[in-house]
């Protein structure tokens, strides 16, 4: 049994914004009230019953949590030696103020329809952040759509401005064959998001736990496949039968293989590890997370989800090399704090060589460009990302938000689109 992971608030993400958002509503005492109850049903479920019973089989589920393959600290706070180590973190959190950590003016975005596009046509959206729109294979998907609110409040980790508005709405979003939801953290799942598209998905796949969130908001638990790691789900089936295809690895430091039943072969989603963490409220770890391979149409599109750097980038890259490897990465690249909290997020240099272990043909990185949720400029990621992937072997596209990404089309590339806002300030 690996050591007991601390707890404790989290700057960066769900938890933290969540403490915040709390105090701040206390303090205005106007929002709670207001609107009492979708305040609240904003939060989700913890898993209970019959979804408990199905976690605690999970051999990533131990003492009443979800660990990670590795001990993994939220921030350095938790293995802080002394207190004033401890205040320092939190002091520099909560008062240094960052120069341009924001846009500012608001970002220009390409306004695609996404109901236009050719369903046949391999193509991927960045969505800004972690959300994604993707065709793959003839199936539609939505990854960790947030097309309102990454937050409890709306004063509380504000989405940056874009020209027009942000633009992209469920209104403007056709039916999709299946939602992708990586983890529980609010600037990934919004609950406003998926009540506005219920009734025009087929099917979900996400997580163990994360079903508790979606049953709560109405989604029926026959349309969502709940995978723990190493698990596959196959597209076209609603609520399909979780498949064992890989042998597990006996112990953390060694690599899954593909088991003795045969390899799917049509349209499949697969669960593998992510080192990070869940939660919507103070109770942490009580909904998985994962990365996610998608393939279909003989094609295969890798989704980090967040997390920090570790072995599994490898592991799945000699996974699905015999198959081809990937065609695309959507790799975590923002929000990260080397100093603070080193091992849930990873940084631009890690980023690159995450790309390489796992074999891409080509990188999208993501989870920057919405929100300002760490101690960077918001074009600090972009940056570096462009810096640390020269002479790598893998193409870094850098889409601006709403452009068409063609999977597959290995003339495409992007121009720095961030340049033209910051002008001399990166130099
Ligand atoms: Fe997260």
């Amino acid at each position: 049994m690996q050591p007991e992971e601390k707890k404790a608030a989290t700057p960066g993400s769900g938890p933290f914004l969540t403490r915040r958002a709390l105090f701040a509503c206390a303090a205005a005492g106007t929002v709670a009230t207001a609107s009492g109850c979708s305040f609240v049903s904003s939060f989700g479920e913890t898993p209970e019953g019959e979804e408990l019973l199905e976690i605690e089989k999970s051999s990533n589920w131990r003492d009443g949590a979800f660990r990670n393959q590795f001990p993994t600290s939220v921030t350095r706070s938790e293995g802080a030696r002394s207190i004033s180590e401890t205040a320092g973190i939190w002091r520099r959190f909560l008062t240094e103020k960052i120069p341009d950590s924001r846009p500012d003016r608001p970002l220009h975005c390409t306004r695609t329809d996404l109901r236009k596009l050719p369903k046949t046509e391999d193509l991927a959206v960045w969505m800004a952040h972690s959300s994604i729109y993707l065709q793959l294979g003839g199936f539609r998907f939505l990854v960790d759509p947030v097309f309102f609110q990454g937050s409890p409040v709306p004063f509380i980790n504000r989405s940056y401005e874009f020209e027009g508005g942000y633009p992209f709405s469920p209104g403007l979003t056709p039916d999709v064959d299946c939602w992708i939801q990586t983890h529980d953290h609010w600037d990934h799942l919004d609950r406003d998001s998926v009540l506005a598209m219920k009734d025009r998905v087929g099917q979900y796949v996400m997580p163990l736990g994360v079903r508790s969130h979606f049953e709560c908001w109405g989604v029926g638990k026959n349309l969502i496949s709940s995978l723990d790691w190493y698990d596959a789900a196959e597209l076209g089936t609603p609520g399909a039968a979780v498949r064992q295809v890989f042998t597990k690895p006996a112990d953390p430091g060694k690599a899954a293989s593909w088991g003795p039943a045969p390899a799917p072969k049509g349209a499949v989603i697969y669960a593998f590890p992510a080192r990070h963490f869940s939660g919507r409220s103070m109770k942490r770890d009580q909904t998985l997370w994962a990365s996610f391979v998608i393939e279909t149409g003989g094609k295969r599109v890798y989704l980090s989800g967040d997390g920090g750097y570790d072995g599994h980038f490898r592991e799945v890259g000699a996974l699905f090399r015999a198959k081809g490897g990937f065609d695309l990465a959507f790799l975590e690249c923002g929000q990260y704090n080397p100093r603070d909290w080193p091992e849930i997020h990873s940084w631009p240099e890690q980023v690159a060589q995450e790309a390489t272990d796992l074999g891409t043909k080509a990188m999208v990185p993501i989870h920057n460009s919405r929100y300002s949720l760490a101690r960077h400029t918001w074009y600090d990621p972009l940056e570096k990302i462009t810096a640390a992937s020269r002479g790598k072997p893998f193409r870094l596209l850098t889409p601006r938000i709403g452009d068409v990404i063609r999977i597959g089309d290995d003339s495409q590339s992007f121009p720095a689109w961030w340049k033209e806002l910051i002008g001399k300030k990166a130099a």
